[in-house]
């Protein structure tokens, strides 16, 4: 596969560019820490509210919550008044964020409603105006996450990206479906090659990427600049190392059972650090549950882990079902 150049957000030096794609409840910081250990070059954080954050709300706070070994770090802002995300971007950027990244493709109602996140994409000006506003309070690197459009009648995603790009953004990353679309239907990667033609700013693609060979294919097809990966990174952190693999013609290397069981105690300790010796039954579950996945009998696994109300059992169930060879996909 084609060597591709490093990937420059800014002043930024990110390597391959391979990218953890945000994800509200799963890309926090022990995830992150997780990802990082196999060579992913930029982590995201969660999306961020800039309204908890200008209140300083305990819970939003948490979210900013990050570590050395995880730098650099992206942390995503959701918002609609340029003010007040100018202001939680300087937030962010004073507790050491590398970049700030503006969510313009949340289509959850909660955020929508507030005229964030994906709604932004329904006017074009307040795009410009909070790239704008944010731009002017920050001195790292600023850039946007936004998808095809609102809806299939209404695509102007290469209008947004010029006008983010215009509006002194570093770099966007493309999730080529429409907030109507939510997950449905395959992410439109033709449409990142379209983008790509109309910005002079890196682009990052995004969407589908769930085996190491799409990093490659998604690269060929649209010629971007860096690949963010979601979905096909939970409970597979493998992949980043296995995409690089391919990058340089070296066979790819599955994870033994022993280390598959490694990482999952490593996440879990991280996961339990990170709640400051608090304990979460469904966060540990539903941790457990990513990381059996795509293995053989993990259906059981899930329907027992689902009954279990002890943190032992679930831990106990899960060394025995990941310490099974049988278990390998
Ligand atoms: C559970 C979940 C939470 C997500 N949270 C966010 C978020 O906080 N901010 C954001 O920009 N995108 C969010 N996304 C979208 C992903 O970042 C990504 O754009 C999408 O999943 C497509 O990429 P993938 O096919 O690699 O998963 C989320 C996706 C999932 C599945």
């Amino acid at each position: 596969m084609r060597q591709k150049s490093a990937l420059k957000i800014g002043a930024l030096e990110l390597g391959q560019g391979l990218i953890l794609a945000p994800m509200a409840g799963i890309t926090d910081l022990s995830f992150r820490r997780i990802a990082k250990s196999f060579d992913v070059d930029l982590v995201t954080s969660e999306m961020v509210s800039s309204e908890g954050l200008v209140r300083n709300k305990a819970g939003t706070k948490m979210l900013l919550q990050s570590h050395a070994e995880e730098k650099p770090l992206a942390i995503q802002l959701f918002g609609s008044n340029p003010k007040v995300v100018a202001e939680a971007a300087r937030i962010a950027a004073d507790v050491g964020a590398d970049i700030i990244d503006l969510n313009m493709g949340c289509p959850v109602p909660k955020v929508v409603r507030q005229g964030a996140g994906a709604a932004l994409l329904r006017d074009v000006e307040a795009v410009a105006s909070l790239v704008d506003e944010v731009r002017q309070v920050v001195s790292i690197p600023v850039t946007v996450k936004t998808r095809s459009g609102w809806s299939q009648a209404k695509i102007n995603v290469l209008d947004v990206a010029r006008v983010v790009e215009d509006a002194g953004a570093d770099a966007i990353t493309i999730h080529p479906r429409t907030a109507r679309q939510g997950f449905s239907g395959p992410a439109d990667w033709p449409l990142i090659a379209k983008v790509k033609q109309a910005v002079n700013i890196p682009v990052i693609g995004n969407g589908d990427v769930t085996r190491p060979e799409d990093v490659g294919k998604m690269r060929n097809l649209t010629q971007c600049d860096g690949v963010m990966i979601g979905r096909g990174a939970m409970g597979n952190p493998w992949i980043f190392k296995q995409a690089r693999q391919l990058t340089k013609g070296q066979p790819l290397s599955s994870p033994t059972p022993q280390e598959r069981l490694d990482v999952v105690r490593r996440h879990l300790a991280l996961y339990e650090e990170s709640l400051h010796g608090r304990q979460s039954l469904s966060g540990v579950r539903s941790r457990l549950m990513w990381y059996s996945k795509r293995l053989r009998g993990s259906a059981r696994l899930r329907a027992s882990l689902s009954d279990c109300r002890q943190l032992e059992d679930m831990i106990k169930l899960c060394e025995n079902f990941f310490s099974l060879d049988k278990n390998m996909s």
